[in-house]
C-alpha cells in the first residue's frame, strides 16, 4: 500500500491541531534524562512528525527516519539533513529497525498493522526506550450534516480498512486501544488522549473532499453493491467532520523489583 506525499501534506495542519501536547510533554520528559537520545520513527512517510517533535526532544538527539516507501523518505531526509534515513520494509524487519532506540515514535500507522506484528513490534521495543505514537485511527466518524448513506458507507470502509496491508490481517479502527492495552500488558506506565481532527469545510475544505473521496473509493471496492451510495456520499456537501484517533505515550518497562514494591504498597 502506497501514500503519496501530497496526501501527506493536505493532512499535515490537522495533524498538528490534533496531537496532544500532554503527551509530547510526556515525551520530552522522557527524553530529558537521556544523554544525546537516539530517537526512531518508523512509517516516517515525508517526517511531519519527527519534524514537529524536534522541539520537544533535546538539541543532542540523533534521529532516524524509517520508511520503505523510497520516496517519501528521500523526502523525509532533505528536510532532515542531520537524520539518518533507512529503507526497511516493517513487516519484514521492525527488530532492525527499532535497535538502539531510546524512543520510537510514529504517526498515523498502526491500524495498518495486524495483533501479531504488534505483538511483536512490542517485544522488538528495547526494554528502555519510551513509545510515542501519534494519531491512531480509533473508528469513530461523525460527518455532518448527517446522509442516510453514512452507515453502510463507513461500514464498507472499516471492513476494507480491515484489509492485509502488509502485516496481516488489519486493526484499523481497533489498533489503538489495542495497542494501549499491549503496552500496559508489557509492564509499561501508559498516557492515552483522544486526538480527533476536527474539520470544518471553511478551514479544511480540501481535505474533507479527499477524504469523502478516498473513503467513497474504498467503499466501492469492498463491496460495488454500494456503488451509487459511495457516489452520493463523495459528492455531499459536509460542514464538519470529526475522525477519531488516539495518541499513546509508554514509559520503558518498569523493572520487575519496582513492580513489586508498586503492588505491595
Ligand atoms: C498514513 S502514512 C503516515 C506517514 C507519516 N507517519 C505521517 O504521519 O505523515 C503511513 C506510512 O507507513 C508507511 N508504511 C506502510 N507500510 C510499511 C512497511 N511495511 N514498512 C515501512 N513503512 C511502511 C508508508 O510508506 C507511509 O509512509
Amino acid at each position: 500500500m502506497s501514500f503519496s506525499a501530497e496526501w501527506l501534506a493536505l493532512r499535515a495542519d490537522a495533524d498538528a491541531a490534533a496531537r496532544d501536547v500532554g503527551l509530547m510533554a510526556a515525551l520530552a520528559a522522557d527524553l530529558d534524562r537521556r544523554d544525546s537520545p537516539q530517537l526512531v520513527e518508523i512509517a516516517c512517510g515525508t517526517g511531519a512528525l519527527s519534524h514537529a517533535l524536534r522541539r520537544w526532544a533535546p538539541q543532542s538527539a540523533r534521529w532516524r527516519l524509517v520508511d520503505n516507501d523510497q520516496a517519501l523518505l528521500t523526502k523525509a531526509a532533505a528536510a532532515q539533513p542531520d537524520a539518518q534515513p533507512r529503507l526497511i520494509d516493517l513487516a519484514q524487519n521492525i527488530e532492525q529497525a527499532v535497535e538502539g532506540a531510546d524512543a520510537v515514535v510514529a504517526s498515523a500507522f498502526f491500524d495498518l498493522a495486524s495483533e501479531a506484528w504488534i505483538d511483536r513490534f512490542i517485544a522488538a521495543l528495547p526494554p528502555g526506550a519510551c513509545f510515542y505514537g501519534a494519531l491512531t485511527y480509533d473508528g469513530v466518524e461523525k460527518w455532518l450534516p448527517a446522509l442516510e448513506q453514512d452507515p453502510i458507507i463507513l461500514a464498507r470502509l472499516a471492513e476494507h480498512m480491515r484489509r492485509d496491508k502488509g502485516f496481516g490481517p488489519s486493526l484499523g479502527g481497533r489498533a489503538g486501544k489495542m495497542l494501549a492495552q499491549k503496552l500496559a500488558e508489557n509492564d509499561r506506565r501508559v498516557l492515552v488522549a483522544r486526538t480527533p481532527w476536527r474539520l470544518n469545510a471553511a478551514r479544511d475544505g480540501a481535505l474533507i473532499k479527499e477524504l469523502s473521496r478516498g473513503i467513497a473509493q474504498a467503499a466501492a471496492e469492498t463491496d460495488p453493491g454500494v456503488a451509487a451510495a459511495a457516489e452520493i456520499w463523495r459528492s455531499a456537501n459536509r460542514e464538519r467532520v470529526e475522525i477519531g484517533h488516539v495518541d499513546i505515550f509508554a514509559g520503558p518497562r518498569i523493572p520487575a523489583r519496582e513492580r513489586a514494591l508498586e503492588a505491595h504498597s
